[in-house]
């Protein structure tokens, strides 16, 4: 029997046709609940011919170990960066992901995070839950200039939302999107170190890669203006937990609004847990009802497809595709 390691939580808390999809394939569904580790990984592939993954640690290793049994990845999400994806192509694995469906929801929770940050609401709501009536004073965003680090899906959701709050949008990104920062009025700068120079307000909305990894860090934010407002809904290592703790303590940063963390879960020590104007959510940028349906459904539709003979939504790397 084909057998289907599913690891994504969200999938799995949420109700909606793509469990009405997976249990019709007929198809053993191995349930676990991620991110799991290369350990982990490691007891449980072997013998599982699919998997509906999240931020598991897909290593070579846990490749080599899946195979040659393992037929198709289906990474439930955009983000690879926790795959191998090099090795998962070289051998021949096809890889698909979820580019698309969730860019909404994650701009819209980007908001949540710089709205609370500027009117300290988690710190009022905390407040007067204590029945106390102390009452801080904010700060407006409009006027404010947002620096956009990586006009994706997600950082063009960001753009729109700012225009709409009265900012002003800069933004820089390796492939210019030119047709939409023109209609939208979003400024070109020529670089990362350009937009963090310039911005207020600064949202982070690239991949994790070797050049963005640690790209907010002691010497960075050194060059930003005084009171700089960070946000990250896109990858924990693309900031330095230390340096941004110790930013946000002298005030050089004035509030980090974060839902990703360089090790997540985060042991209870983790420094920017109870950092100074530091709020953290957990990794739930995409986690609505709505932005969950669609991305289950498509990533049960690019496993499915597979082992039906039809195309992949989409595919992720070039590995071959079985055809009808
Ligand atoms: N918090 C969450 O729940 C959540 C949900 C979805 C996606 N994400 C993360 O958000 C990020 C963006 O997702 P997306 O859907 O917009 O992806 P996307 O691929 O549409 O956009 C990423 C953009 O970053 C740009 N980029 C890459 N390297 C760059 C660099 N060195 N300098 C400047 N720009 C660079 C790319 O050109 C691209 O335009 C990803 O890291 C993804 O993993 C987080």
């Amino acid at each position: 029997m084909t057998r289907i390691l599913l690891t994504t939580t969200s999938y799995q808390d949420i109700p909606g046709d793509h469990h009405k999809m997976l249990e019709e394939s007929g198809f053993e569904i191995i349930r676990e609940r991620g991110p799991l580790t290369e350990a982990r990984m490691l007891e449980l592939v072997g013998d599982i011919d699919g998997m509906i993954c999240g931020d598991d640690a897909i290593t070579a290793a846990v490749v080599d170990k899946a195979l040659p049994r393992l037929k198709v990845i289906s990474k439930y999400g955009i983000g690879l960066d926790k795959i191998d994806t090099d090795y998962v192509e070289k051998v021949g694995v096809p890889l698909t992901f979820c580019p698309g469906v969730n860019h909404t929801t994650v701009a819209e929770h980007t908001f949540a995070l710089m709205l609370a940050l500027f009117r300290h609401l988690v710190e009022e709501a905390n407040y007067t839950r204590d029945g106390k009536w102390t009452r801080l004073s904010g700060h407006e965003i409009m006027g404010k200039t947002i620096g956009i680090v990586g006009l994706g899906r997600i950082g063009r959701e960001v753009a729109i939302r700012a225009k709409a709050f009265g900012l002003r949008v800069v933004g820089y990104d390796i492939y210019w999107p030119e047709a939409f920062a023109e209609e939208m009025g979003v400024e070109r700068f020529d670089s990362i170190a350009e937009v963090f120079k310039e911005a207020e307000i600064l949202s982070l909305h690239t991949n994790l890669t070797a050049e963005t990894e640690n790209m907010v860090c002691a010497e960075s934010i050194e060059t930003m203006k005084d009171g700089v407002v960070i946000l990250n809904c896109a990858r924990g290592e693309l900031v330095n937990p230390k340096d941004m703790a110790a930013a946000l303590e002298s005030g050089k940063v004035g509030g980090y609004g974060t839902d990703v963390l360089d090790v997540e879960p985060p042991p209870a020590d983790h420094v920017l847990l109870k950092a100074k104007n530091c709020i953290v959510t957990p990794h739930i940028g995409s986690r609505t009802h709505e932005s969950v349906q669609r991305q289950a459904g498509m990533a049960t539709r690019n496993l499915l497809n597979y082992f039906n003979g039809k195309p992949a939504e989409a595919q992720a790397n070039k590995a071959p595709w079985p055809s009808a």
